[in-house]
């Protein structure tokens, strides 16, 4: 792939080992492939930006330019897979300083009042829409956020006016939010019944805020369309997507236990959640799997640095770098260079982070933390819509390499079914 590649120099894992899998990944790639139609398999993602509903991504469109025209924010309402692929995509493309024609907003994902209180606050005097974003349609956390959002819009424009700002990504027939939708006659976005939550940015549930954030979601899908014409070849050789899944693997093997995402891009910051999320919920499952944790450096050398370098030995990295920065600084030259810094000057700001980037690798592998480096070539829609289905793709082999289904979460309901007996609910 042009805009992407793997380099697997510093992960002290050699061709023979990765190529010792070649047989086992030949065999989990035609499972994949396998009945990608079928709503039990959850594997509608993997051909979804070659076959996409065209009727319903114009729709996306339609919707996105009403509410750029006719809203300051939107206010996405959801949680997990529901809002970090679409917040991954919005961050990783903005100019966080930029003023927006339309600003996004996330609520629904968490239930602390002051966070929603502030929102409230901020929103009074602007003119709002809603995305509520629900698969199931009955998680707890966004239920209550669209409860509280829609009666605020309705007080504030009229149950018809705010009929017009409310937009629900649901599944197709049913869920308690299919039936509030059906029943105030909302606007719809439907989510595939066999692509999974935190397989989904790349359907409404994140294409309908990329779009209002002013993104280029043609661009997105033609990246991860690339990506999954690329990756979908069952040849270990050829495939960097199955060779980092097959890394992260053989150094799991090695007590190599947590991988942490690192990256000296602050723009990914969500893109590292988003991709904690996916490996985490898909993984960590019959008390086994790698534990998904994030940096970004260099911040991070001052505070995480040290424990990486010489904490306990069970971490590897991997790197995700951007080789091309989307804009530079010409370090100054100082007659008095107080300072000290006149050995860069001439230099640029992104050929030193560069440098503290190799340094820094160098520095962990000499301390017996393997590093895998994913170099993408710049940041836009189509290299972020490559990323998305690169780890996808990744992060269904790796698990079923471990044996698990990448697709379920049955740990999420644990903590539900407590909460709702301390609420009272079927009481
Ligand atoms: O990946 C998943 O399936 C989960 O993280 C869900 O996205 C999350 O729990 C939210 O679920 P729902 O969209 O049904 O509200």
């Amino acid at each position: 792939m042009d805009n992407l590649g793997i380099n697997l120099k510093y992960s002290g894992i050699s061709n023979s080992e990765i190529n010792a899998y070649a047989d086992k990944v030949k065999k989990i790639h035609k499972e994949l492939n396998k009945n990608v139609d079928n709503i039990n398999n959850y594997t509608g993602w993997i051909d979804w930006p070659i076959n996409y509903d065209t009727k319903e991504f114009e729709k996306i469109k339609k919707i996105a330019k009403k509410v750029r025209a006719d809203s300051d924010v939107l206010v996405v309402i959801g949680i997990g897979g529901s809002y970090l692929g679409a917040r991954a995509v919005i961050d990783a493309l903005s100019n966080k300083f930029e003023k927006k024609s339309t600003e996004i907003l996330y609520v629904g994902n968490n239930l602390n009042p002051t966070y929603i209180n502030e929102i409230i606050d901020y929103i009074s005097d602007k003119d709002v829409s809603i995305n509520v974003i629900s698969k199931s349609g009955k998680t707890t956390e966004p239920a209550i956020a669209f409860r509280i959002f829609r009666n605020l819009l309705e007080n504030k424009y009229g149950v018809d006016e705010a009929r017009k700002r409310i937009f629900v990504t649901t599944t197709r027939r049913k869920g308690a939010l299919y039936r509030i939708a059906m029943q105030e006659k909302y606007v719809k976005l439907s989510i595939p019944e066999n692509i999974g939550g935190r397989y989904s940015v790349l359907t409404a549930v994140g294409l309908l805020p990329i779009a209002v954030a002013g993104f280029n979601i043609d661009d997105i899908m033609a990246g991860a369309k690339s990506a999954a014409e690329a990756y979908n070849n069952d040849n270990l050789k050829y495939n960097d997507c199955y060779k980092y899944a097959v890394a992260r693997n053989i150094l799991y093997d090695n007590e190599k236990n947590i991988e942490i995402l690192a990256s000296y891009e602050p723009k990914l910051f969500y893109f590292s959640e988003w991709w904690k999320q996916l490996f985490g919920e898909s993984e960590g499952k019959n008390h086994i799997g790698i534990f998904p944790a994030s940096v970004t450096y260099t911040t991070d050398l001052h505070s995480l640095g040290q424990y990486v370098q010489e904490g306990r030995r069970n971490l590897f990295e991997t790197v995700i770098n951007i080789e091309h920065s989307g804009s530079d600084i010409v370090i100054g030259y100082d007659d008095e260079n107080l300072d000290e810094l006149n050995y860069i000057a001439g230099k640029k700001l992104s050929y030193v982070n560069k440098k503290a980037m190799e340094g820094t690798i160098l520095a962990h592998v000499d301390g017996d933390v393997p590093n895998i480096i994913i170099n993408a070539d710049h940041l836009d829609e189509i290299v972020i819509g490559q990323l998305i289905y690169f780890f996808e793709k990744a992060c269904a082999m790796s698990g079923m390499l471990f044996d698990i289904n990448p697709f379920d979460q049955p740990g999420v309901e644990k903590y539900k079914t407590n909460m709702y007996d301390l609420l009272g609910k079927n009481k």
